[in-house]
């Protein structure tokens, strides 16, 4: 496929890539092309979930998506103030140590936590642990992440 121009919106902010290869990846896209270096890159196939981040809301992992495919999308990265609370919570909580799965498990949980809300539904630690299946960790043991994702929950729900 030729190189083209691709716009899309970053965190709010209009992004416009002349020349780009369409089949670049976003991952990368984010990382080299606009220096957003908070996305992070663990297994580069699609099975750690390191590299999520939001398209529309919904999440999707930034290494298997091609930059054309969010031609005209709302991409929403680490570095978005919307996902600054559920950092707080990550930090807290002992959710964190390394860091390398952080970023994606962040904007894995604002997914989650905005999908429970548009349906009605309660956040437990059962449909946490399930939404998060796919976000692998090394450090924590994964006791911290979810003690993590309900604080955020909490956190939402008390300042509402
Ligand atoms: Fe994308 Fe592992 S780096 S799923
Ligand atoms: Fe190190 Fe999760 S904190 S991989």
């Amino acid at each position: 496929m030729s190189a083209r121009t691709i716009r899309f919106r970053v965190n709010g902010e209009p992004v416009e890539l002349a020349g780009v290869d369409p089949l670049r990846r976003l991952i990368d896209v984010l990382r080299e092309d606009l220096r957003l270096t908070g996305t992070k890159e663990g297994c580069g196939e699609g099975e750690c979930g390191a590299c999520t981040v939001l398209i529309d809301g919904e999440a999707a992992l930034a290494c298997l998506v091609p930059v054309c495919q969010v031609e005209g999308a709302r991409v929403t990265t680490i570095e978005d103030p919307s996902l600054a609370p559920i950092g707080e919570a990550f930090l807290a909580r002992g959710g964190v140590q390394c860091g390398i799965c952080t970023p994606g498990a962040i904007a894995m949980t604002r997914a989650f936590l905005d999908e429970r809300r548009r349906r009605g539904e309660p956040v437990d630690l059962e449909a946490a642990r399930r939404a998060l299946a796919g976000n692998l960790c090394r450090c924590t043991g994964y006791a911290g992440i979810l003690a993590s994702v309900l604080a955020a929950a909490g956190g939402e729900e008390g300042a509402e």
